[in-house]
């Protein structure tokens, strides 16, 4: 039978969210329900509302979840009811042409729940990012749910679902960041902190915190900074060749997903050094570079998508760093809210208040 839930919608462009009746159908074949116990605020939920991923309202918002899996479908074998999951927007297909040449961290055809969820007249809703967990259930492809230690505290380890897992695989993954590097991340809520810690963990020895909030820069230091600069107030590119020995740094992850700060880091590294564009710009940014400076400065200019993180492989190592106490993922939690309280969440990440906002059920 289908359950009707309590989800929280963006229905038109700018309009506040809605706290609203969902029903969730059964699982089908491939499918999973999981009841949702945790799930953070992403920057991404606010540019959903704001119309600048697609227009394809309305959207049952949220996607950094972890629950528990209530019911599966037929064929389903790797998840089963009372499994403890992590929530991913990459159940990889095994067969697209990134996957048989061994690079499923960018498959072309991921799996979402074939059904939809609805409004109780009817109204197909939009899943952000296919995942839509805003609600206390929630219908995936099954192979969105990624298993890992029950143990864990949800509202930590449902981070790992996107903005964590973004930030530290951008640093990780597609910088190739290790011991000895040096690294700048511009921009530090979730996703640029995340960035920060991974950095840290694989050995970097300079790691410059930009951002244009103090308070944004204490805690980067606490996730493992070594030095920190106000973009506000210094020039950014100025200060990361001085605390790099002129050069610039190894990696620069571009964690706003602006134009300007774009700019920064393609300027704020070393020569052969890398750009990983992970903050998501609003599809009316443009950037203007000199092509003599793109070549001469040679390296790579790269975007990273979810970290190029595989889930299967990397969510249980990182739950695994974090109950060894290697990795805090509690310090992303900046407070604990309700499903009424989504809105209020997205003012405080405007205003610079929170790192993360996770609505906890
Ligand atoms: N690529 C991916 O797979 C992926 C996944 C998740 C999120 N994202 C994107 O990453 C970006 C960051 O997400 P978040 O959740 O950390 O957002 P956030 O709002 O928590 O953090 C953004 C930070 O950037 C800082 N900032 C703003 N303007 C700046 C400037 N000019 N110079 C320096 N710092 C500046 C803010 O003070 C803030 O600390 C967003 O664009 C989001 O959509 C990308
Ligand atoms: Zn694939
Ligand atoms: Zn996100």
């Amino acid at each position: 039978m289908p359950q009707t839930v309590k989800g929280v919608i963006a229905r038109s462009k700018g309009a506040d969210v809605e706290l609203v009746d969902v029903v969730v159908p059964d699982p089908g074949p491939g499918e999973a329900v999981v009841q949702i116990h945790s799930c953070g605020v992403c920057h991404t939920d606010l540019h959903y509302r704001e119309g600048g991923i697609n227009d394809e309202f309305p959207f049952l918002l949220g996607h950094e979840a972890a629950g528990v899996v209530e019911s599966v479908g037929a064929g389903v074998t790797d998840v089963a009811p009372g499994d403890f999951v992590i929530l991913n927007w990459r159940a990889v297909c095994g067969q697209c042409r990134a996957c048989a040449k061994g690079k499923p961290w960018y498959c072309f055809n991921t799996h979402n729940a074939k059904q939809k969820m609805t409004l109780e007249d009817g109204t197909e809703l939009s899943p952000a990012l296919g995942i839509g967990a805003f609600i206390e259930k929630t219908l995936v492809a099954a192979g969105q749910c990624t298993k890992v230690d029950a143990e864990a505290d949800a509202a930590a380890v449902g981070l790992l679902g996107c903005g964590v897992m973004a930030g530290f695989g951008a640093a990780v993954n597609t910088g190739g960041i290790g011991r000895g590097d040096s690294i700048a991340v511009i921009g530090c809520g979730g996703v640029g902190n995340a960035a920060i810690a991974g950095a840290s963990i694989a050995g970097a020895t300079t790691i410059i915190a930009v951002d244009v909030d103090d308070r944004k820069l204490e805690t980067a230091k606490s996730f493992g900074a070594t030095h920190t600069v106000n973009g506000g107030t210094e020039d950014v590119v100025e200060r990361i060749r001085e605390l790099t020995g002129g050069f610039g740094a190894d990696v620069v992850v571009e964690a706003v997903g602006r134009p300007e700060t774009y700019e920064q880091a393609f300027y704020a590294r070393d020569l052969a050094g890398t750009v990983v564009l992970v903050g998501v710009p609003t599809p009316d940014k443009q950037v203007t570079l000199p092509m003599i400076e793109i070549f001469g400065r040679g390296g790579a200019l790269k975007s990273s998508w979810y970290g190029d993180c595989l889930p299967s492989r990397d969510f249980p190592m990182l739950v695994d760093l974090y109950r060894q106490g290697r990795f805090d993922l509690d310090a992303f939690v900046s407070e604990r809210i309700g499903l009424d309280a989504i809105e209020g969440a997205f003012e405080k990440m405007e205003r610079g208040e929170v790192l993360r906002s996770v609505v906890v059920l």
